[in-house]
């Protein structure tokens, strides 16, 4: 059986990755791809496809909704999910405190899977950080994180899921620093370096740089082509169609 798909952000650089690839994905159909009114994403629409401007449109008769837009456009959908019961994957970085307590409240109804990064090599990357920052206890830590010069925030959402999975992995707090100060080792919390690039056509390169004053170990991944996510993120699709209400991530639909 086909999954009936909704793509939010159809003149975007991910909506156009996704279109790219449903093209020759024969598990989905395209119901429907939501752009602003009067806008035309540059990819042609799959066959079947309607081009829409609501999210009750976005939402009709369809099994999962891909979003990868800005987080104003994000919270609608997130209560459009919670009224239709369709579930929600959510790419969209930046989101605010607000919007995840609005997801949050809205994952007790339909399931949402939020990833800041919906690549295979990243969800793995998230498991060596979290292995390593345990064993390399009292490391300094680095993170770095390159993008082209038109991405919207910094650091990016990736940077900062990687920042929650050392938190997560130590149990203890940790603060983000940026250098304009030294790192305060008396401090209760653990201070991990945070830094962007944002030059050229970057696709996504993450860097987490294990320091001591003997070695360092470095973790990367690298996006060859935006391919990557679309596919990560199809997916993710087919594996939440079927989830119960919760709130879900990335390692989830991969069984990882
Ligand atoms: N999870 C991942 O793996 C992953 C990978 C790459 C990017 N991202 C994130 O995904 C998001 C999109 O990235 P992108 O590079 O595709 O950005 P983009 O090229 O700027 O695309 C954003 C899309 O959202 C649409 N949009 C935004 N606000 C809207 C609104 N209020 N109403 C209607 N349409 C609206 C834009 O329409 P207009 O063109 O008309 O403005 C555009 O189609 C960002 O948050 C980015 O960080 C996530």
């Amino acid at each position: 059986m086909t999954v009936r798909l909704g793509i939010a952000g159809g003149t975007g650089r991910m909506g156009g990755a996704l279109l790219a690839h449903l093209h020759q994905d024969s598990r989905f159909q395209v119901r429907a791809v939501r752009v602003r009114p009067g806008s035309v994403p540059h990819q042609t629409l799959p066959e079947g496809a309607r081009l829409v401007t609501t999210g009750a449109e976005l939402f009709e008769d369809t099994d999962v909704v891909l979003d990868f837009t800005s987080p104003a456009l994000t919270r609608e959908h997130i209560t459009c999910a919670k009224g239709t019961k369709v579930p929600l994957l959510i790419g969209t970085t930046n989101l605010t405190q607000e919007i995840w307590q609005h997801l949050s409240d809205a994952s007790e109804e339909v399931a949402i899977l939020v990833s800041s990064n919906t690549s295979l090599g990243v969800a793995v990357l998230e498991l060596l950080v979290e292995k390593t920052a345990k064993i390399l206890k009292g490391y300094d830590i680095e993170i770095l994180d390159a993008h082209h010069h038109l991405k919207k925030d910094a650091p990016s959402g990736t940077a900062k899921a990687l920042l929650d999975v050392i938190e997560r992995s130590l149990g203890v707090p940790v603060e983000a620093i940026t250098h304009k100060t030294q790192r305060k080792p008396q401090n209760q919390a653990l201070q991990v370096g945070l830094c962007s690039i944002r030059a050229g056509g970057i696709l996504g390169d993450h860097y987490v740089i294990f320091g001591s004053e003997d070695e360092v170990l470095t973790l990367s991944h690298r996006c060859l082509d935006r391919r990557l996510f679309a596919k990560g993120a199809l997916h993710g699709a087919l594996w939440l169609r079927s989830q119960l209400p919760g709130l879900y991530r990335m390692s989830d639909a991969l069984s990882i």
